[in-house]
């Protein structure tokens, strides 16, 4: 467990969710259903940046088969850091996703909207498959249809940091997974709402 005394610290009160050891355990297994599920078949991952980093670079060590990797970067303008806003996508060569068995790779499954709207992008560029690896998966916060075929831990409405996701941009670095105190309540948070602000996932 870990805490913090300082009122203004966002990691005040906040508790570890997944130590590293967990993590490591959490990583292996999704590897080894990702080698199951694609035997020798080259599969080219694709990471959505920014939080997807962490997980991915431990994944991919985790794989047998031969791997190619691509990025993309999925971020959100947002008036709330804790909040989704509208998503703006970018990837720099989708042409070399045609014909490929294609996993993207992503740090967290929350509301859907990300990857649903990835995975519908990466479509329409004619991979031979397209599947979906998440670390972790907050399934009561889903508001798009969308599933992950490989996933490390279901989670509860909670907001975590570390391990490549962030708060604000910070956070990703911390070699654990922290659950944060969760917000107030919803109008307070809109009453502290600020100018829009660009965050990448
Ligand atoms: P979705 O589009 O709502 O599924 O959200 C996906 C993105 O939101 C993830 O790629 C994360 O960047 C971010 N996100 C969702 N939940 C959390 C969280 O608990 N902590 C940090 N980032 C999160
Ligand atoms: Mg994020």
């Amino acid at each position: 467990m870990t805490s913090n005394e300082t009122k203004s610290d966002p990691l005040a009160g906040a508790t570890t969710l997944l130590d590293p050891v967990e993590l490591h355990k959490a990583v292996s297994h999704v590897g080894r259903q990702i080698n199951d599920y694609y035997g020798e078949k080259e599969l080219t991952v694709v990471a959505v940046l920014h939080g997807a980093i962490v997980f991915t670079a431990d994944l991919i060590r985790e794989l047998r088969m031969p791997v190619r990797i691509e990025t993309v970067t999925a971020s959100s303008y947002h008036r709330d850091a804790r909040r989704p806003g509208d998503l703006v996508v970018r990837m720099e060569e989708k042409q070399h996703l045609r014909g490929r068995h294609v996993l993207l790779v992503d740090d967290i499954l929350d509301t859907g909207g990300t990857l649903s709207r990835l995975r519908e992008e990466i479509a329409a560029f004619e991979p031979a498959s397209l599947r979906i690896a998440v670390l972790l998966d907050k399934p009561s916060r889903r508001e798009v249809d969308v599933h992950a075929d490989f996933a490390g831990h279901e989670i509860p409405d909670l907001f975590v940091v570390g391990y490549g996701l962030d708060l604000d941009g910070r956070y990703r670095n911390l070699p654990q997974i922290l659950a944060l105190q969760p917000l107030e309540s919803d109008d307070d948070a809109s009453a502290s709402d600020t100018a829009a602000e660009n965050g990448a996932n």
